[in-house]
């Protein structure tokens, strides 16, 4: 038996890349977490939330939690600093944290839209920002931004929404920006997914009934149902793939 042959058929999808993950302690961005490790990457999980990032560190040796609020610069230039000087390169960032707010148009002041628009919009953008020049450095590197589905069809959510607008446009923008240097840059629109987020939006129970009736699957998502979507667009097997959309909402955004 050939057992470095059984090794190789082994390996999983990121075996050896470096990954951030931000938002990476809860909800989605906790799944894709521990996703990405099972694959075999080395995951820097990256969010504001101490506790949820101390929890985190202690699943697997290949998770490092790093305190990092997205809308502060000088919070990504320490990140990326530091994940340079210990592990040389960063092959896969996924922007993911995000905050989400209800309020209608006639209730939105500009404290709601900045607050957004600073975390989701800016955060994104910031990222990019920091961590494309490492990529470009090795002419190699994959990004994966987490939009919504309100950035495509109406559902309300408006600050939200139009935060999420920025992340899809910035996606493509960046992508066309930085292919000349080997990197590809996605988007991805999830429809309602059970998470910490959405609890507030599953308590009312006529508000879940009218997203079920509305989403051709007839059922909310789950997180590693996101998480294996990004995996694929992170992963060598979507080589070809840049500035692309993909919708992970149960078919909501095709009615
Ligand atoms: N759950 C859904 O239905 C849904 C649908 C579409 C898009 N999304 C998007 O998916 C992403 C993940 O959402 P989720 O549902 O897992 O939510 P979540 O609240 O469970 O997780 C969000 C994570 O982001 C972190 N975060 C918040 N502000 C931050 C900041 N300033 N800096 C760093 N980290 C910060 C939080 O601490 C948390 O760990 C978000 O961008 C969200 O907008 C979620």
């Amino acid at each position: 038996m050939n057992y470095s042959n059984l090794e190789v058929q082994e390996m999983g999808k990121l075996n050896g890349k470096i990954a951030i993950i931000t938002g990476g302690a809860s909800g989605i961005g906790e799944s894709l977490t521990h996703l990405f490790v099972e694959e075999g990457a080395t995951v820097i999980a990256a969010d504001i939330n101490e506790e949820a990032l101390q929890k985190i560190s202690t699943k697997s040796d290949r998770i490092v939690g790093m305190k990092l609020d997205v809308s502060k610069e000088e919070n990504w230039q320490e990140l990326v600093q530091q994940v340079e000087n210990e592990f040389g390169r960063i092959d896969i960032l996924i922007n993911n944290a995000g905050v989400t707010s209800e309020k209608p148009i006639e209730q939105v002041d500009y404290a709601d839209w900045e607050f957004l628009l600073k975390i989701n919009g800016f955060g994104t953008m910031l990222g990019i920002k920091y961590v494309a020049p490492t990529m470009v450095k090795n002419n190699q590197g994959s990004i994966v931004n987490v939009s919504s589905v309100t950035a495509q069809v109406g559902m309300g959510l408006n600050s939200y929404t139009a935060s999420k607008g920025s992340v899809r446009a910035i996606s493509k923008a960046a992508a066309t920006q930085y292919g000349r240097n080997g990197i590809r840059v996605n988007a991805v629109f999830p429809g309602v997914i059970e998470t910490p987020m959405t609890e507030k939006l599953e308590s009312s129970v006529e508000a879940l009934q009218q997203i079920n009736a509305l989403t051709p699957l007839g059922r909310l998502g789950k997180p590693e149902e996101v998480g294996k979507a990004i995996l694929f667009l992170a992963s060598d097997d979507a080589s070809y793939i840049s500035g692309a959309e993909l919708a992970i909402d149960g078919g909501y955004s095709a009615m």
